[in-house]
């Protein structure tokens, strides 16, 4: 196993997945990292609903397609699993806590040996008529908002390193 440090440098985005299901373990491992972040007040007021079925993952792409209008290509990169995060409306730390569980499973994920990717779309669009009926069908709580989906699976395209931006860290001793 990658130490810590490892893992936060190793991770990347994932933006070409197998087709593959990954280990209902693994998920679990990850959902559970998720509901290990911190939260303000350790309020935790989130939600993790697991798309662990591609069928399901792929009805989900297409009513953001519809509703966003995107092109078809538009698929969470092929990845096989979907962990939508959402948070109780209008909670003022609903963004900053479901931040915090996002980034746990993306390392959760890197440490596994598996690929992830933060996906924005739904959080614009899960009141949309054309999605939100599916949502609640999906098991996401209707007093939620979207946070951001995590899309998981095998790498199947590593994707490189960004340099780090310059000047960001000032150490005052
Ligand atoms: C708030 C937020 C929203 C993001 N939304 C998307 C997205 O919708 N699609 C995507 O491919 N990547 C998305 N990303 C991933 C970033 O593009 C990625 O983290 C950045 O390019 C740096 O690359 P790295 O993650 O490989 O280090 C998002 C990241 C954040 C923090």
């Amino acid at each position: 196993m990658k130490n810590v440090f490892e893992v936060i440098k190793d991770r990347r985005s994932t933006r070409a997945f197998k087709p593959e299901q990954i280990e209902r373990a693994d998920l679990e491992q990850i959902l559970e990292a998720g509901s290990w972040a911190p939260s303000g007040k350790g309020f935790q007021g989130w939600h993790f609903c697991a798309l662990h079925s591609a069928e399901k993952v792929g009805r989900l792409a297409a009513a953001i397609r519809g509703a966003l209008q995107l092109p078809e290509s538009y698929c969470f990169y092929g990845a096989p699993t979907l962990v939508i995060v959402s948070y109780l409306r209008e909670h003022p730390h609903a963004w900053l806590d479901g931040a915090a569980a996002v980034q746990n499973m993306l390392l959760a994920a890197e440490g596994l040996g598996l690929g992830s990717c933060w996906i924005n779309q739904l959080r614009v669009c899960c009141d949309d008529p054309a999605v939100r009926p599916l949502l609640t069908e999906l098991g996401v709580p209707e007093n939620h908002l979207v946070i951001a989906c995590v899309a998981l699976g095998q790498i199947a395209q590593p994707t490189a390193p960004k340099p780090r931006a310059e000047g960001v860290i000032n150490i005052v001793e």
